[in-house]
């Protein structure tokens, strides 16, 4: 069952939380866990800095004391979730909207530890859509501007504008997000440039050479990958 590697994945992080720390807290189901994980072991001293109102709010409920990035200069710890785990700790995230602040966070952080359960772990990234997040106003010909260059990587499908319920899904930032159906990102790295290139792209779901380490939740237990 995904939910238990998700599960067993967040409390095995959890335990990598010392006393006194900066802590990172993720934004999706499974860094739900390592949050509720954390907080059941009542460490004193810990700060934490949540990567979207969501999590914040859970944290909160759970008594997890919270700072904000502005607050503190480093994070010791992050431990957030991802899309996708690729070769080298690639990852995709972004699912859950909050990649934007997900990516301050991890940037601010000294060490950073992905989550996940074993589907997520893969051969090439983008079978999942790949989040882009977007300023609001005129996002229609930024959307133009993203299409060029996924056509010069030869991804011909159009990126999406992500849509809920209650319509236009808006990020903490008020942004909006394009999903981008890859299929494979055979140049990651490049492609990050190119989209980061792109006025009105405020970030991608593209986290590179960011993740120190990758704890798995499979059936069986927990598989570590550095
Ligand atoms: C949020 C994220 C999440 O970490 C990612 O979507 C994974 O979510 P889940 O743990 O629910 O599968 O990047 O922006």
């Amino acid at each position: 069952m995904s939910d238990h590697q998700k599960q067993i994945a967040g409390e095995a992080a959890a335990l990598r939380v010392e006393a006194g720390m900066v802590v990172g807290l993720g934004t999706g189901s499974t860094a739900g866990w390592f949050v509720k994980a954390l907080a059941a072991r009542s460490l004193t001293g810990l700060r934490c800095v949540p990567t979207s109102e969501k999590t914040a709010d859970l944290a909160r409920e759970l008594g997890l004391p919270l700072t904000t990035l502005e607050d503190v200069s480093r994070i010791d710890l992050t431990v957030d979730g991802a899309d996708e785990v690729g070769p080298g700790l690639a990852l995709i995230k972004g699912g859950g909207a909050a990649l934007l602040r997900e990516k301050l966070v991890w940037e601010a952080s000294d060490r950073c530890i992905v989550i996940a359960d074993a589907a997520k772990v893969v051969p090439v990234l983008g079978a999942f859509p790949l989040p882009i997040e977007v300023v609001a106003f005129g996002h229609k010909a930024t959307a133009n501007r993203i299409m060029d260059v996924l056509t010069d990587h030869d991804i011909t499908m159009p990126a999406r504008l992500r849509q809920a319920d209650r319509g236009v899904v808006r990020t903490d930032g008020g942004n909006v997000i394009y999903d981008a159906k890859c299929v494979a990102i055979h140049d990651p790295v490049r492609l990050a440039d190119d989209l980061k290139l792109i006025t009105g792209v405020v970030e991608h779901g593209l986290f590179l050479d960011l993740a120190d380490e990758a704890i798995i939740g499979r059936d069986d237990g927990v598989e570590v990958l550095v």
